[in-house]
């Protein structure tokens, strides 16, 4: 494992990666995450409003990345945005995807600034992904450690996220997140038309993780 490492590094995203990350969530994002293939979300469908969403995170300072060091691959991100609690996760962005199940599920379970009594500042942790051929290396873990720790040197020491994968779940809790919020995704199958039968069982919960 520690001969597979040497080959990377980590390195800060800025908007100029905003090419390569949409290439690398499109691919390793979008079609392996158990909530976008329950409800089938394309990238056409999640479309504009995410590259806008990703835009505002890659311009934040916070997101991390994984890259080869000789061919210089793009094979890991993570996303994360810097939200003052009263505007916690109401983007603008789940009004412009009306229309995406996904946003819609996502909006079901957001934080509030009740969850945060005592911060004004909160890290959101957007999105963690990796390229299938790098997984089960800590790659995942390490980013999430790192944009932890540089929220804490720049005095956010809040962060949430919504962690729609028990891989994801495991890194978090962790790192020292609690669950505050559960969703059931077999309860809004009908109404938002969710294909569960695609998905593995454990898989059908999405969690509201708070680190305080
Ligand atoms: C979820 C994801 C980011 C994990 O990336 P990763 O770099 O493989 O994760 P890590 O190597 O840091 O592993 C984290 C934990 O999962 C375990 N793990 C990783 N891959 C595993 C696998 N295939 N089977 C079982 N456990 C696995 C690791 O052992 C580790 O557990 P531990 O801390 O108890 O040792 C990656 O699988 C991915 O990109 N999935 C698709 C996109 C997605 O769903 N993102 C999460 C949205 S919230």
């Amino acid at each position: 494992m520690a001969e597979d490492l040497q080959n990377i590094e980590l390195v800060m995203l800025t908007l100029e990666d905003f090419e390569e990350v949409v290439v690398l969530t499109k691919h390793h994002f979008l079609k392996r995450n158990p909530l976008f293939i329950a409800a089938k979300e394309t990238s056409e469908s999640y479309g504009e409003s995410s590259e806008l969403t990703i835009k505002s995170a890659l311009d934040s300072g916070f997101s991390l990345g994984f890259r080869e060091k000789t061919k210089k691959k793009l094979v890991g991100v993570n996303l994360t945005l810097v939200q003052n609690v009263n505007q916690l996760l109401k983007h603008d962005t789940y009004k412009l995807t009306k229309q995406s199940a996904v946003y819609r599920i996502l909006a079901m379970i957001d934080a509030d600034a009740t969850m945060f009594p005592d911060v004004t500042c909160c890290l959101y942790l957007l999105m963690v992904c990796v390229h299938a051929d790098y997984c089960g290396r800590g790659l995942a873990r390490m980013m999430t450690q790192k944009v932890l720790e540089m929220g804490r040197e720049r005095g956010i020491d809040a962060a949430c996220v919504q962690a729609i994968n028990t891989l994801s779940a495991r890194i978090y809790t962790r790192l020292g997140f609690e669950t505050v919020k559960s969703l059931d995704l077999s309860t809004i199958t009908d109404e938002l038309g969710l294909d569960l039968s695609l998905i593995p069982q454990q898989e059908t919960t999405i969690k509201l993780m708070l680190k305080r």
